[in-house]
């Protein structure tokens, strides 16, 4: 705190417009913020670049990759939307830690305020069970979705509570924190006063369709309209600070159109952290919500302190939300932040909605997707996968089921799937399983090898500007490539044409055909790591037919996608379908009559094994 005190020199780190999130690209700028300031002079933020001295380059190297969802509401369980925020983060994340990168994946749920208190009473439950029952059922998709978070933050955890409580007293010492009356409408589903001109007809709310109620209330104000210049100059000297480019137009203009202070604690609201020198009010549940972004850096073991948590990680990397949170992302949060003198994180990136007949899936509206029927109906992989191959990371996307089960099957059944089975089952017949002859040395000469380091290059650039849909679109013109190679070349008549000819004939054309199996296989390798963010389950399976152990397919990285690394002797395992193509309800109707094939492996109900 004496560091504090005395005013605190904070790195920022301003994004190269072309790779915003590689570091190794950043433009570092130093500046030295007072903790405590005076009403009258707003922080200047990020102000004098600098020269990076190479320790200062080591250190940002070093930089933990944090990565942060939304903290999901607990009003309902989650839905298809909710889940759609963390599979793109978990995607990211592990892309990153492929990069090699520490990663800190923070996820998590908000459980304070009014509307969590009205669903707990709906549902004749205490606050505290109601939390703990649905905090649960989030932690029980995220495993089903395999989602490898590292920090999952509760806003009711006692450490969460004390760093919010530190961080009010801090902006309220700065002077940013007053008394007054507020008087306006208000959407308890937004959790948010409503500006009049934003409303619909009976002043609904134009998200939740459902009327904001006046209210009158003494409360606390953060002197958010101080922070106007601050805001405006951060984002006109780093305009990547706001994702995609096209939402950064929005902020900039909420922000020109004049910002108001904010309400930020409540009166009437019993459920929530007690103001800090008045315990008869809470703390607005956004201003304690955004803070778990930090909180969530806090060790359990420890004292937790702002500090403590702040040099654990702070700042995040990526704050990835969905649009409708914008405004409290982009605009409050780094205010506050400003007012702690806290920096302010690299990037937030605001996706779309995903939605059903044009308007958003919510809990609210009701006209959710359960994600939980979709993962039993159709596993992990095919839900990650549908849902960053088909929704432009950043637009609106619409579900439909028979897209769904047309997109995984020709994906990830048909092109990945059975090339590799396909691939698989030629080896075992005419080779024992077995490679005979390293793959870049069967790869010289042909063309397909650098079609393959294209691609894959291509879908790491896309990782790495979060084009996520693009990425998957690279990897999965390599399995095209692949079986327009395999196609072209035919090798399952090449083998027959080696048994008919003379014994010296044979050899040069099966070798010829060993190379292509090599080849293909190869390139399989390669799928199997690029798509892992997103199909990490099927990439496990792939690799395991390669012949690779589950602790060689955990220590790959981006790097071994690199062609080359199948070599001569490796034993491919028995081939066995990857992934089931997904029977439609009208396929199946169709076939009442047909045998039923055999189910290998636990795969989910409707997927129906391919053969090679
Ligand atoms: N609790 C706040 C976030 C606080 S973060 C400090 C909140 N929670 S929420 O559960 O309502 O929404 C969480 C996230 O899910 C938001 O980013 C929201 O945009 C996202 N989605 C909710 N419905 C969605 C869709 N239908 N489609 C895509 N994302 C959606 O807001």
């Amino acid at each position: 705190m004496a560091a504090a005190a005395a005013g605190a020199r904070i790195n920022c780190f301003f994004l190269n417009p072309i790779n915003p999130l590689n570091s190794k690209t950043t433009t570092r700028l130093t500046t030295h913020l007072h903790f405590r300031l005076s009403r009258k002079t707003p922080p200047t933020f990020c102000t004098r670049a600098s020269a990076t001295t190479p320790d200062e380059t080591s250190a940002a190297a070093n930089d933990p990759f944090v990565l942060t969802t939304p903290l999901y509401y607990v009003n309902a369980p989650p839905h298809m939307g909710s889940a759609y925020t963390t599979i793109a983060a978990d995607a990211i994340a592990r892309f990153q830690r492929l990069l090699g990168k520490r990663v800190i994946f923070i996820t998590g749920t908000d459980e304070h305020g009014e509307k969590i208190a009205a669903a707990a009473a709906a549902n004749d439950s205490t606050p505290a069970q109601h939390c703990d029952l649905i905090s649960q059922s989030y932690v029980t998709l995220w495993k089903d979705l395999d989602i490898g978070y590292d920090k999952f933050i509760r806003t009711t955890d006692p450490k969460h509570e004390a760093i919010v409580k530190e961080f009010y007293s801090r902006v309220r010492d700065n002077g940013d924190i007053y008394r007054a009356d507020y008087q306006g409408l208000y959407c308890i589903n937004c959790e948010e006063y409503k500006d009049e001109k934003e409303l619909l007809e009976n002043n609904c709310c134009p998200t939740h369709l459902k009327p904001c109620v006046a209210r009158k209330e003494d409360n606390f104000f953060f002197a958010l309209s101080k922070y106007q210049k601050p805001l405006e100059e951060t984002l006109a000297k780093n305009p990547n600070f706001v994702q995609p480019s096209y939402r950064l137009n929005e902020v900039q203009s909420w922000i020109k159109s004049g910002l108001r202070d904010f309400s930020i604690s409540r009166a009437l609201v019993d459920w929530g952290i007690p103001v800090p020198n008045d315990s008869k009010q809470t703390i607005y549940v956004w201003f304690d919500a955004l803070l778990g972004y930090i909180s969530a850096l806090s060790e359990d073991m420890e004292q937790p302190s702002l500090e403590r948590a702040v040099s654990s990680g702070w700042p995040a990397s990526l704050h990835l939300i969905g649009k409708d949170i914008l405004r409290f992302h982009a605009v409050y949060w780094p205010a506050m932040l400003m007012s702690a003198g806290l920096g302010l994180p690299k990037m937030v990136f605001g996706h779309g909605f995903l939605t059903k007949d044009g308007m958003k899936m919510g809990k609210s509206l009701g006209n959710t997707i359960e994600p939980n029927d979709l993962v039993q109906k159709f596993g992990s992989d095919a839900v990650r996968y549908f849902f960053v191959r088909e929704v432009e990371f950043g637009g609106d996307g619409d579900y439909s089921e028979d897209r769904f089960i047309n997109i995984v099957n020709a994906h990830l059944a048909n092109s990945i799937g059975n090339l590799l089975n396909r691939t698989l089952g030629l080896l075992k017949k005419n080779c024992q399983s077995t490679l005979v002859i390293d793959s870049s040395i069967a790869a010289e000469g042909t063309t397909f090898k650098d079609t393959v380091e294209k691609l894959v290059e291509k879908a790491r650039v896309d990782y790495e500007n979060l084009s996520l849909s693009s990425a998957c679109e690279a990897v999965l013109e390599i399995s095209n490539a692949g079986n327009s190679y395999m196609d072209g070349r035919a090798p399952w008549s090449l083998f027959k044409q080696g048994g008919a000819a003379s014994e010296a004939a044979a050899k040069v054309v099966i070798l010829h055909v060993i190379n292509d199996l090599v080849i293909i296989l190869e390139a399989m390798r390669v799928i199997a790591i690029a798509l892992s963010p997103v199909t990490p389950s099927l990439s496990w399976r792939i690799y395991r037919q390669l012949g690779y152990s589950k602790d060689q397919f955990y220590a790959a990285t981006w790097s071994d996608t690199r062609w080359g690394g199948l070599k001569g002797g490796q034993v491919m395992a028995q081939p066995q379908p990857i992934f089931a193509r997904i029977e439609s309800q009208t396929e199946e109707e169709n076939r009442v009559e047909a045998p039923k094939k055999v189910k290998k492996n636990k795969l989910p109900q409707s997927q129906q094994v391919v053969e090679a």
